[in-house]
């Protein structure tokens, strides 16, 4: 995880590196650092904390002047969150500095290496290990700064995305990639350069950017313009720059407290920026690139394997269900983290489906590879536009979710199972499992979501009110069947992932088996309890609950009296097919959440421990 950002230019370096960085701050918080060349010396200021704490620091510590920057927000791997550990690093020369997003596996050995060679440590960082690994090429071989960093690299096993420049000279800024993003920005006449993990931290200078793909490094030059060349042979690579397509209010609150919020009430506008040009009800047909060029591996395949993790792994197991019931292909939903590692049985006739909003997370992108090496046909359902998975996987479907940045996850979810939908009705078309009639009436009950989660989100006061009642709660149980059931625990890793409050979603009916014993009068039940979709059965354990004395909320089809009756409080959701229901239901869950996590005073779009994208296994 971790954040970079670096700055090379006419400009001060400092606010472009500090915002720049708070941007980034998704990627991890538990500390962060700044090295700027002032003309004269290299000035490094870091801390534990997050970018404001940095900023304090700062001011005490040095100037911010400085036309050549880096700067760095870590999320933890080696060595615990404090100033020491905080990225920059500088080699021993002094000469040196780096930042770094990922993970250098054999760190220990070329330590010990370094070691005996007279280096010292000063931290407990794979990255110091690795500054002094470029200073040892740099001096032995006696190269130029961008020939000791290819050469140390070849030397590493792990992951990165790197920043490093050298402050005798301070006009060329050297940088790689494998396995973390890396993007460039380029300013207008070339004569400004900006470095980021993505490409928010630039997105007022320049709409020019420039990926580097995995295994590729470049050199930035001032005046001179950008270098790329493959790690592995030094062999240039052509510099392909991209216009971005994201504006700067789709990074920022836009008036809400969090962007969490922001997200939430996002979704009406991003499920329909998912459909659209997909789903066209006039001609009864969707239309989706991806699917059509791959429709004979969809037709012919035995199964469908879904690989993901957290939420997109519960946008997973809703897809197992529409896939199974519309399109009648059997699914097996893995976690990408157990599925690389369990030798699984993959053929050339199964289908992969790899599920991730930020595209770069670390084991669904193990996952991929591995399903390619046995030579299943994989495809990616991605938020981020040209993330390492959608460029890994055969063909994809992006969600068209917008930038995502409260850490915990909302409108990815819902734009994901529409994703899903879409393609199961697409399927399911071609395949004949679904009738004419039924077909339309998914594409216009799927049409008139966006209007309906509105609606829903018009009863944020009313639970508000509820979390207010339940804000004090230890432990909180979610419950719901087929459809409704990756709902429940979707909800439950909500509450627990922002307001830190132990939950567990469960299937209603297993709630016998053992969960049962939990129930008391202290205990919240959030039971999803719409009219299609097992509506008695589920009945029946809200009884059961009732009669163990636990406190009910109900989350009900509008106009519901029967669920009204027995639950302690109910929140209603539109009407829709059941298959939809998800869409609907997810909504109450998530208001929940954040008024119980706003409540406890809790750090909303940046949890505890948790980073936006998790690029580390
Ligand atoms: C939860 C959450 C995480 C992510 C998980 C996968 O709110 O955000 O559980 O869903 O880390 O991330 P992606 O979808 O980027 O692969």
């Amino acid at each position: 995880m971790c954040g970079i950002v670096g700055y090379l230019g006419p400009r001060e370096a400092y606010p472009i590196i500090i915002e720049g960085l708070k941007r980034l701050e998704y990627r991890g918080y538990d500390s962060a650092g700044i090295a700027l060349f002032d003309g004269t010396n290299l000035k490094v200021s870091k801390t534990k904390g997050k970018v404001a704490d940095l900023e304090n620091r700062v001011e005490n510590e040095i100037t911010k002047h400085g036309n050549v920057g880096i700067g760095h927000t870590r999320w933890a791997t080696h060595g615990v969150p404090n100033d020491i550990n905080s990225h920059p690093h500088i080699s021993n020369s002094g000469d040196l500095v780096i930042i770094h997003n990922g993970i250098i596996e054999n760190y220990e050995s070329l330590k010990q290496e370094l070691t005996s060679r007279g280096y010292t440590f000063q931290s407990d960082t794979d990255t110091e290990v690795l500054i002094n690994l470029i200073e040892d090429v740099k001096t032995q071989e006696k190269v130029k700064l961008g020939q000791a960093v290819q050469i140390a690299l070849n030397q590493v096993i792990g992951a990165y995305a790197i920043a490093v420049f050298d402050k005798n000279k301070p006009e060329e800024v050297v940088v790689a990639r494998l396995g973390s993003p890396l993007a460039i920005g380029i300013g207008e006449n070339e004569d400004e350069f900006f470095i980021a993990s993505d490409a928010s931290p630039f997105l007022e200078y320049t709409k020019n950017a420039v990926y580097l793909e995995d295994e590729e490094m470049a050199i930035i030059r001032f005046h001179k313009g950008v270098k790329i060349r493959k790690i592995k042979d030094d062999s240039l690579v052509d510099t392909y720059v991209q216009e971005l397509q994201i504006n700067l209010e789709q990074i920022e609150k836009g008036g809400f407290d969090h962007f969490m919020l922001k997200e939430i009430y996002e979704q009406p506008k991003a499920i329909k920026d998912t459909y659209r040009g997909r789903l066209l009800r006039n001609d009864a047909i969707i239309k989706m690139a991806g699917v059509e060029d791959n429709m004979k591996k969809f037709l012919n395949a035995n199964r469908i394997i879904i690989v993901a993790c957290g939420t997109s792994w519960h946008a997973g197991l809703v897809a197992e269900y529409i896939f199974e019931d519309l399109a009648r292909i059997p699914v097996e939903v893995e976690y990408a983290s157990e599925f690389r590692y369990r030798n699984p049985v993959i053929t050339e006739n199964d289908v992969v489906i790899a599920i991730s909003q930020s595209g770069e997370t670390a084991d669904t992108l193990a996952a991929i590879k591995l399903a390619k090496s046995k030579g299943a046909f994989v495809f990616g359902v991605c938020n981020v536009v040209g993330s390492s998975i959608a460029r890994e996987t055969h063909a994809g479907a992006y969600t068209h979710a917008g930038p995502e940045i409260g850490v915990a996850s909302t409108k990815a979810f819902t734009t994901q199972i529409t994703v899903l939908t879409l393609i199961a009705l697409r399927l399911a078309r071609a395949k004949g499992t679904i009738s004419s009639s039924d077909f339309r009436q998914h594409l216009l009950e799927l049409e008139l979501i966006p209007n309906k989660v509105e609606k829903a989100l018009k009863s944020d006061a009313h639970i508000k009110m509820i979390a207010e009642i339940y804000k004090n709660s230890r432990n909180c149980l979610y419950l719901g069947r087929g459809y409704n059931f990756p709902v429940a625990l979707e909800g439950a890793l909500k509450l627990k992932e922002i307001s830190y409050i132990h939950a567990e979603g469960y299937p209603a009916a297993e709630m016998k088996h053992g969960p049962i014993a939990l129930i008391d009068e202290n205990m919240p039940i959030v039971v999803i309890a719409t009219k299609k979709g097992h509506y008695e059965k589920v009945v029946s354990n809200i009884q059961e609950i009732k009669s163990r004395k636990g406190k009910i909320i109900g989350i009900v089809t509008e106009g519901d009296t029967q669920v009204k009756e027995l639950a302690d409080h109910v929140i209603e959701v539109p009407e829709t097919l059941e298959s939809l229901s998800p869409l609907l239901t997810t909504i109450p869950l998530q208001l929940l959440s954040y008024h119980i996590a706003v409540m406890l005073n809790k750090d909303v779009d940046q949890p505890r421990n948790l980073a936006k994208s998790v690029t580390v296994e």
